[in-house]
């Protein structure tokens, strides 16, 4: 089994800063094992940079449409990254508490990102997780990988590597053990305030496949002791 080690970029850097970390990041030798995947969810105007730094990790971003190409102004459709995306994160909490979607867009979103060969890694969260996991047929969300985050483990992006308090151990390791009775074959992450200084307590439990820092990737320092510190528990 894999373990996946995923950046969550949200909205933050242009592309000077965006450039500043890849930079720094891809300047810094990394004994990379393949058992661990490093994926960065950039936003959409960074997805072209990433392919200038291979060494950092496979290239993802973070939404898609839920329609295929066509006239849908403003829209970014699976059909236009697939040559540089290769995950896409879909059904984030903060996607539906401030963008209002809904379970069954994410669902479509799925679907187009399948047909165009992106691995969808879906969040859900622990109040809702059954009715969106549900809303995705089984022979697709085979072919997903599952991010379990509760919104209130999110932390809020001060100081260099942002402040949060993530979900304890034994909540997340019950929760996944889970959802993955529900869905056997989907790898599955967890999400919420993972730092350098937490991330081995994850790791450690072998239920959880991967991790999903978003405000502690931002910071390239930061990311580099994740990567090093998940190399030698997963490597
Ligand atoms: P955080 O974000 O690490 O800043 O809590 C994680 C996420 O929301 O994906």
């Amino acid at each position: 089994m894999k373990t996946y080690i995923l950046a969550n970029w949200k909205a933050n850097k242009n592309t000077p800063e965006a450039i500043s970390w890849l930079e720094a990041v891809s300047n810094t030798k990394m004994d990379l094992s393949a058992s661990v995947e490093i994926i960065i969810c950039v936003p959409f105007i960074h997805l072209h940079l990433l392919s200038q730094y291979p060494q950092v990790g496979q290239p993802g971003v973070q939404d898609i449409s839920p329609y295929a190409s066509g006239a849908y102004t403003g829209a970014i459709s699976a059909q236009m990254v697939q040559n540089e995306a290769k995950y896409v994160l879909l059904g984030h909490s903060e996607r539906h508490r401030y963008f209002h979607e809904t379970v069954a867009e994410v669902a479509m979103k799925v679907s187009q990102a399948l047909e165009y060969k992106i691995t969808p890694i879906v969040a859900v969260t622990p109040d809702k997780w059954h009715r969106q996991l549900n809303s995705i047929p089984a022979s697709e969300l085979k072919q997903c990988l599952i991010l379990y985050e509760p919104p209130e483990a999110i932390s809020q992006q001060t100081g260099p590597v942002g402040v949060g308090e993530a979900a304890p151990l034994s909540e997340v390791v019950a929760a996944i053990a889970e959802i993955k009775a529900s869905a056997p074959d989907s790898p599955v992450l967890y999400g919420g305030s993972v730092k350098s200084h937490n991330i081995n307590e994850f790791l450690s439990s072998q239920v959880i496949d991967g991790v999903v820092p978003g405000s502690a990737s931002l910071n390239a320092e930061e990311w580099l002791k994740i990567i090093a510190i998940s190399q030698k528990i997963r490597g």
